[in-house]
């Protein structure tokens, strides 16, 4: 047996190569920050920016043009408070957001929001605190609902439901229907572990986050809790289901995709972009070789589609399939 046979040259690797990681499978993450006149770089996140509203509506172009899958939104308002606020206002910045983004691109590519508090709270939290201070569940189900609204009447086409609180999918899903929005699609972020690797994403939406997400992200250890929670999810509605972060969780990307019935998606996150992009600043690593392969080992472990910091950079490069 031989198997280097089938390695031996481009075209035969080509030929047999079993995993494809194309534009169309990618989604940009884009930070819209109200107030900001020009974009402004991340330190944590070399190559990636907080942009402003005219700025964010060329960044929408250019990912359209390079066939990324979608681009999914996070606000970063000016004002925060204690039950998130500026989520639910229409002239929150990530509703005006969505609206100038849609208008730039219609549907060449799919508009997504984050729906979740934490960016909007003063307390960092992703739901709203009860008078002990513990985040209230219910309570902040009925926020997401009217944030829900919100976001579907800005012409977001999917919701990405990142906040980890129980039912959250099934009342965003009633709450749509209740106002005629049966048409748009919902995200669950089922799977989303409390992780240190978010900790660029902190800086990305300058969020203080007080105490730990603890009581509502999963333990990093409980493979089992995140098949469980895309179950869940699917029973409720989701039309997709996501793991996050993505590169430590191969196996629970494994496993929800071996029982979901609708897509499964990962989420690269902040920390694994910065951990790559900072090595490649020092030299000490071929970025876009190192994100590509992380890409495919996700695919490979049955990801549909991956959000990713590096997706408009490696499209543009012409280093996808
Ligand atoms: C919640 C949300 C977070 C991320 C995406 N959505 C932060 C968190 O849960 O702490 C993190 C994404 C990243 O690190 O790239 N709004």
């Amino acid at each position: 047996m031989r198997p280097r046979r089938l390695r031996a040259t481009p075209a035969v690797r080509r030929l047999v190569g079993e995993t494809d990681v194309a534009a169309r499978h990618l989604v940009l993450p884009v930070f819209v920050r109200e107030g900001l006149s020009a974009p402004q770089p991340i330190a944590s996140m070399p190559g990636v920016g907080q942009h402003s509203l005219d700025s964010a509506r060329a960044l929408a172009a250019r990912a359209a043009g390079a066939g990324l899958g979608g681009i999914m939104l996070f606000g970063v308002p000016s004002m925060r408070d204690a039950v998130g606020s500026g989520a639910t206002d229409p002239e929150g910045i990530l509703n005006v957001a969505t609206r100038a983004v849609v208008a730039e691109v219609g549907d060449s590519l799919v508009v997504q929001t984050d729906l979740c508090l934490d960016e909007f709270t003063d307390h960092g939290h992703c739901g709203v605190l009860d008078a002990q201070g513990r985040v209230d569940n219910d309570a902040s189900l009925e926020r997401y609902a009217v944030m829900a609204i919100a976001q579907a009447e800005a012409g977001s086409q999917l919701l990405g439901l990142s906040g980890m609180m129980d039912g959250q999918t099934r009342v965003v899903r009633d709450a749509l229907d209740a106002a005629g929005f049966t048409a748009t699609a919902t995200l669950a972020y089922s799977a989303k572990f409390a992780s240190a690797f978010y900790g660029p994403f902190r800086d990305a939406v300058e969020s203080a986050l007080q105490g730990d997400r603890r009581t509502y992200q999963l333990d990093p250890g409980n493979g089992r809790e995140g098949v469980r929670e895309a179950a869940l999810d699917i029973e409720e509605g989701a039309d997709i289901v996501m793991v996050k972060p993505a590169l430590p969780y191969l196996d629970v990307l494994r496993r929800v995709a071996d029982i979901s019935p609708v897509p499964v998606w990962a989420y690269m996150v902040s920390g694994e972009y910065a951990m790559i992009a900072a090595a490649a600043q020092h030299g000490w690593i071929d970025g876009d070789r190192a994100q590509l392969e992380a890409l495919t080992s996700l695919r490979r472990a049955g990801a549909d589609a991956i959000l990713s910091y590096a997706a408009l950079d490696l499209a543009e490069k012409g280093i996808l399939s």
